[in-house]
């Protein structure tokens, strides 16, 4: 028999828009009590909706789903009409009328999409990163979405991984800040409000250690690494208040992360006091079984005792956990523990105070893809692009002559957000560059080439947001070669296509693709002065172009605003500011290449190219080509000598560091400055350096800024082999300066 629970539908046609939670917990208390088993088990299971398909698996019937009592809720279908049909079926047909949870992946932005997270990462500025999440949460609750799967703060030190681009690169201590300013920006202070959703932290855990950076692939880790520089990140968001974490599709030292109690249990729920709701990924249960870790019933048995939650598109939950109990292999407790926390999250959300609260119409005509919200996608986006290289300040151009835009990417419209981004609307590169010249400059405009030579490699690359492909590469490097001559200053806008990063596309070579290189080397040969607009997903290997291209600003995949943001920067309305959060290498094989990294047997003085019985490489330098938290201005800073105001710290106590940074160039900018510590001599071996704080300051040209640092005893707290997290008294390095490789030394001692 199908009961309905009391949800008066006059009362809630009263309650269009409900801001605050009524129910309580005691509520959650009564519903459980009269609901069956099935009905308990039902609310446990996710299944995908059909409008987009990350996985293998095909998307459910969701009406009978539904009245069957089958479902908690359901994720990618967007639409603030569809949802609500949904959830009034689910509120007028479903067992007692509980509404539906509505996941989505809002990674970075709904309909105004923001730069992708690594590239938000590269502005050291986590305001920038909580707007864009408030923005991103009013978008998308304003079109029925209420539960959204980010962030995404898996830390990476392989730019293999096209998984990269979801996350805010290789720290810990930025990982924490941005993890924390996402959550916020979702969550808000109020949960139960109509314009923000629940966040998820993902992949839980060490998702972005997946070996030789192929996707999927399984991850081994040394207790210290984890919890001093991969973990850190999901606590944070924890702390945060984040209602909801995602497990990993990985095997972790050989046990899968969905079925790890010691993860879930012992340190997520134990050690975090983590209470809101566990969600595997997408189909990971039956692969516990698939990769060799259980049976395909004892996959559902241990994800249920390692307290996860919810079971997103297997069915394995509804397949076989009433079986299980009967067995006696899971108790009802286990199956009231899950339900009870995917029915807390509909509270908190008011889902029970009003199930349409997030299917307003109104909201979904004006509050999407606004004027306001696009200028702050301009506005962040120029904040995240990385000036790595300006010979003889050869950028800003000036508006004037004649100006080629050349490449593939120049003129794509639905390519320019990168991964996890469903909206159409773009300014491509090249109408930017018009509109912004006006009449003072010619703008030309050449293909030049393909994406890829070859048009299989291409069609791989480019996926659902194809670049068409051209037989013709005679014609097309022609003609690119005749624009370039006939012009003052090349703009070559290259780089890697869209689906190039993101979920499953990782790279072995981490170049600008074959086509696009040589395109660059023919314009080189012309002569002329040749600005690289570098769009990517991850770090690339850049050697040549570092050494015969005279401007390179990467800009990553700015978003629904990139061409009017790259033209804002290239013609210097704004000045660069970005500085790289993961290292570029010099040659795909010094992967994994990470700032922060421990002192090898027999070190390398000079990180040459080669000195026997060192450790180093017979071809390569140990150097990255460009280090973490490297970035150039328009404008020049020059940093004074730091100072202590004591060579001591107390237990208890601090020290600040000073330095004086002055503006000596020409434009007003923003300089990030970046303050690292070293423990030389510790329990275990620490880093060479580990960011510790940083600033970013707006100094007016020809003007000095004073900026302090307060170091206490916490700043140099790491876990030691008992996972211990305390310091070891004792003399400390501590560096300042603009990046990671160019700072200055002091030290002082720690009590
Ligand atoms: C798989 C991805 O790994 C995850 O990040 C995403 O949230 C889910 N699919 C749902 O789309």
């Amino acid at each position: 028999m199908i009961r309905r629970f009391i949800i008066p539908i006059l009362c809630l046609a009263a309650f269009p828009v409900c801001a605050v939670v009524n129910k309580d917990s005691g509520y959650i208390d009564s519903l459980m009590s009269i609901m069956s088993v099935d009905e308990k088990i039902g609310q446990l299971n996710l299944p995908v909706g059909s409008d987009i398909q990350t996985g293998l698996t095909e998307g459910s019937d969701f009406e009978k789903l539904i009245s069957t009592g089958s479902l908690g809720g359901f994720f990618n279908v967007s639409g603030v009409e569809k949802i609500k049909k949904l959830q009034k079926f689910a509120v007028e047909n479903g067992p007692h009328g509980i509404p539906l949870l509505v996941g989505a992946d809002v990674i970075h932005g709904y309909r105004t999409i923001f730069p992708i997270p690594l590239a938000l990462s590269c502005s050291w500025n986590p305001d920038a990163v909580r707007r864009m999440a408030r923005i991103s949460a009013i978008e998308a609750t304003a079109d029925g979405i209420n539960w959204n799967f980010s962030p995404m703060v898996d830390i990476c030190r392989d730019p293999r991984w096209g998984r990269i681009a979801e996350g805010s690169g290789e720290d810990p201590y930025l990982g924490c800040m941005f993890a924390k300013a996402y959550v916020e920006g979702y969550q808000g202070d109020n949960l139960g409000s109509d314009s923000t959703l629940m966040a998820c932290v993902k992949h839980f855990a060490l998702y972005g250690a997946a070996e030789g950076g192929r996707d999927y692939n399984t991850v081994d880790m040394s207790k210290e690494r984890m919890f001093n520089y991969y973990l850190p990140p999901y606590e944070a968001a924890v702390d945060a208040g984040c209602e909801s974490l995602m497990t990993s599709f990985n095997l972790i030292n050989g046990q899968h992360s969905t079925a790890a109690g010691w993860l879930t249990q012992g340190m997520l729920r134990d050690r975090w006091n983590f209470k809101g709701l566990v969600v595997t990924d997408y189909n990971s249960m039956p692969e516990i079984a698939s990769m060799g870790t259980s049976s395909m019933e004892d996959a559902a048995v241990k994800s249920i005792v390692a307290e996860i939650d919810m079971d997103m598109v297997s069915g394995m939950y509804v397949k076989y956990l009433k079986q299980s109990l009967a067995a006696g292999k899971i108790s009802m407790d286990m199956i009231d523990r899950a339900c009870r926390r995917v029915l807390e999250a509909k509270r908190k959300l008011g889902l029970f105070d009003d199930p349409y609260k997030y299917c307003d119409n109104k909201r979904a005509e004006t509050e999407l893809f606004t004027e306001p919200h696009r200028n702050e996608a301009r506005d962040i986006a120029a904040q995240t692009f990385v000036l790595l290289k300006n010979d003889n300040n050869l950028l800003p151009l000036k508006k004037k002559g004649r100006i080629a835009v050349i490449g593939p990417l120049a003129d794509v419209e639905n390519n320019m957000s990168g991964c996890w981004a469903w909206a159409g609307k773009h300014v491509t590169v090249l109408d930017a560059f018009r509109r912004a010249a006006g009449d003072k400059a010619d703008i030309l405009y050449a293909r030049g080439s393909n994406i890829y030579h070859n048009e299989v490699t291409q069609r791989n690359a480019t996926g659902i947001k194809p670049v068409p492909y051209d037989k013709d590469e005679a014609r097309l490097l022609s003609e690119a070669i005749s624009v370039a001559e006939s012009s003052d200053v090349i703009v070559a806008v290259m780089g890697e296509a869209a689906e190039m990063s993101g979920e499953s596309a990782s790279r072995v070579d981490i170049t600008i693709p074959d086509a696009q290189r040589e395109l660059l080397k023919k314009l080189a040969d012309t002569g002329k002065p040749i600005v690289l607009i570098l769009f990517t997903g991850r770090p690339l290997v850049l050697d040549w172009e570092a050494e015969n291209i005279m401007a390179i600003l990467n800009v990553w995949f700015p978003g629904s605003e990139a061409g009017d943001a790259i033209a804002d920067v290239v013609f210097g309305e704004k000045c660069p500011e970005g500085k790289l959060t993961a290292t570029f290498p010099r040659n795909v094989g010094q992967i994994p290449l990470y700032y922060n990294h421990l002192i090898p047997s027999h070190p390398d003085p000079d990180n040459a190219i080669f000195n026997r019985y060192c450790s180093n490489y017979i071809d390569c330098t140990n150097e990255p080509l460009y280090p973490f938290g490297y970035g150039l201005s328009y404008t020049k800073f020059e940093y004074g000598k730091p100072e202590l105001s004591s060579t001591t710290l107390e237990k208890d106590g601090f020290v600040t560091l000073s330095v004086d940074v002055r503006n000596t160039g020409e434009y007003d900018g923003v300089e990030i400055v970046q303050m690292y510590l070293r423990d030389p001599v510790a329990q275990i071996a620490r880093p060479v350096k580990e960011l510790k704080d940083f600033r970013r300051v707006l100094i007016p040209k020809g003007e000095t800024r004073r900026v302090e640092f307060t170091i206490n005893a916490d700043k140099l707290k790491y876990y030691n082999a008992d996972l211990k997290y305390d310091y070891d008294p004792g003399e400390f390095q501590v560096m300042v300066g603009p990046d990671s490789e160019n700072l200055q030394t002091l030290t002082f001692t720690a009590k």
